[in-house]
């Protein structure tokens, strides 16, 4: 079997001591695939130094870790800026938050540039290669350029846009065509692979090969959706060890008989946090019997705090929380907890589980690995709901979730308070059949499904 040479911005390298560095899902998927083929890591160390292109190389088993370091300039022009402040709000539909200087498409080439000629001289003539998400997308082409011949394949963790919100990227040709050096393009949904197979066709004067294969400028792309999963069956046992831990017991004993409701995001403008503490807001007003009773946790870790757009919408949440608590809580209740840290994934298991509902909804979101998380962990007797936005990629596959219009405040407090009145039977009903989904459609599948179709392509 050949090498897999997986690249991604952020690489899980193990930390000092030889342990993993990555619980993510994702980390998880690729490294059993690395340990099992052999391979590289590739991607940025998260370092930034005065010279920048630094590559510490080093080996765990038989997987080595490459990583590169980046300046100053670097992380703001590619990083900060194309990748965050252009590509990020543009496919997530904010065309109002998009910034389009050059200066950032400058760095963004530049940094895709610096990645491929360190990489090029560490393949193998037969090695596969996966290149991840939207810092990368140019990647392939400058390697192409460079002479490398193996097989390139591309996932994008985030939503594709539709072509109509695509060609407000001043580019938007120049990155659909990089995109074609790629032998397979893998999208989180057939929504998505779809809106890029408009754009090729009736934009980009592309013709289709086969039912999943476009042609332009004489380069020959496969496309799919595989939308991404988790270790459903891990999650499952480490949230029935987490049931009984001791922060799980201080949450418990902390909300008592009251309604757990629990939300778990990166502060980010594509998760609708706002309108989420809204939702509440009008849980809490229309049906005033979860006064005292309900409770909203919030947990949100800052996220690219560097991007003036993330200040804002920071400003904006802890606002919103400020207003609802101020203006509901009593001497023995506080309706929203607010935390703007992280938790280990450890410990995230165990709060799913004792929450009544799990509230997920992005206004925009490539997949959303919260809410199968979320249904990875809950006890199978007592199972809490799922509130879902359609606007997730995860909303196509898990049916069993209540799903809701993230813009709509009132019909998501409405949503929210039917599963509050759910019965028993059908929570377990609803339940067992997203998990009987997730299951069979876990993080292993996922990843052998693309591997599958890029040796294909
Ligand atoms: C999303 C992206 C990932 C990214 C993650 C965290 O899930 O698809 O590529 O790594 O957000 O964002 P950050 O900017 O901290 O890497």
């Amino acid at each position: 079997m050949s090498r897999l040479v997986v690249v991604s911005n952020r690489v899980s390298a193990p930390r000092q001591g030889g342990r993993t560095g990555g619980e993510g899902g994702l980390a998880v998927g690729i490294l059993a695939a690395l340990r099992e083929r052999g391979g590289i890591w590739f991607g940025w160390s998260g370092k930034l130094t005065e010279q920048g292109g630094n590559l510490d190389v080093f080996d765990a088993g038989r997987i080595t870790y490459a990583m590169l370091d980046l300046t100053a300039r670097d992380y703001e022009e590619y990083y900060s800026g194309f990748a965050n402040r252009s590509l990020w709000p543009l496919f997530h539909y904010r065309l109002d938050l998009a910034d389009f200087t050059r200066r950032y498409l400058a760095g963004y080439q530049r940094v895709n540039a610096l990645f491929a000629s360190k990489l090029l001289p560490a393949l193998k003539d037969d090695d596969q290669i996966w290149i991840h998400d939207y810092h990368l997308i140019p990647l392939a082409d400058q390697l192409r350029q460079a002479g490398c011949r193996q097989k390139i394949g591309f996932f994008l963790h985030i939503p594709w846009p539709a072509p109509e919100v695509l060609v407000a990227l001043p580019n938007h040709r120049s990155l659909v065509n990089s995109l074609c050096a790629y032998d397979l393009v893998g999208f989180q949904t057939e929504t998505d692979r779809q809106a890029f197979i408009d754009y090729v066709l009736r934009d980009a004067g592309g013709t289709y090969v086969d039912e999943t294969t476009v042609e332009l400028n004489g380069r020959q792309v496969k496309t799919g959706a595989f939308p991404i999963s988790i270790d459903t069956g891990n999650l499952a046992r480490v949230a029935e060890e987490a049931a009984s831990t001791r922060h799980t017991e201080r949450l418990r004993a902390s909300i008592r008989d009251r309604d757990l409701i629990v939300g778990v995001d990166r502060l980010d403008y594509s998760k609708g946090l706002v309108a989420r503490v809204e939702a509440f807001e009008h849980l809490l007003k229309a049906y005033p019997a979860n006064r005292g009773r309900a409770v909203f946790l919030q947990i949100a870790p800052p996220s690219r705090s560097d991007v003036p757009e993330y200040q804002q919408i920071r400003a904006e949440l802890e606002a919103a929380c400020g207003r609802v608590n101020a203006a509901y809580a009593d001497f023995d209740w506080t309706p929203i907890r607010y935390l703007n840290k992280g938790f280990s994934r450890r410990l995230l298991t165990g709060f799913f589980r004792v929450s009544s509902i799990g509230l997920v909804t992005p206004l925009r979101d490539g997949m959303n690995l919260v809410a199968k998380e979320y249904v990875a962990c809950q006890n199978p007797d007592e199972p809490g709901v799922l509130v879902l936005s359609r606007f997730a990629g995860a909303a196509r596959e898990l049916d069993g979730a209540l799903i809701v219009n993230p813009y709509d405040n009132e019909g998501v407090a409405e949503a929210l308070q039917s599963a509050l009145a759910m019965s028993r039977d059908e929570r377990r009903e609803r339940w067992r059949t997203m998990f009987d989904y997730l299951k069979r459609h876990d993080i292993d599948a996922w990843r052998e499904s693309y591997l599958e179709a890029l040796a294909e392509a």
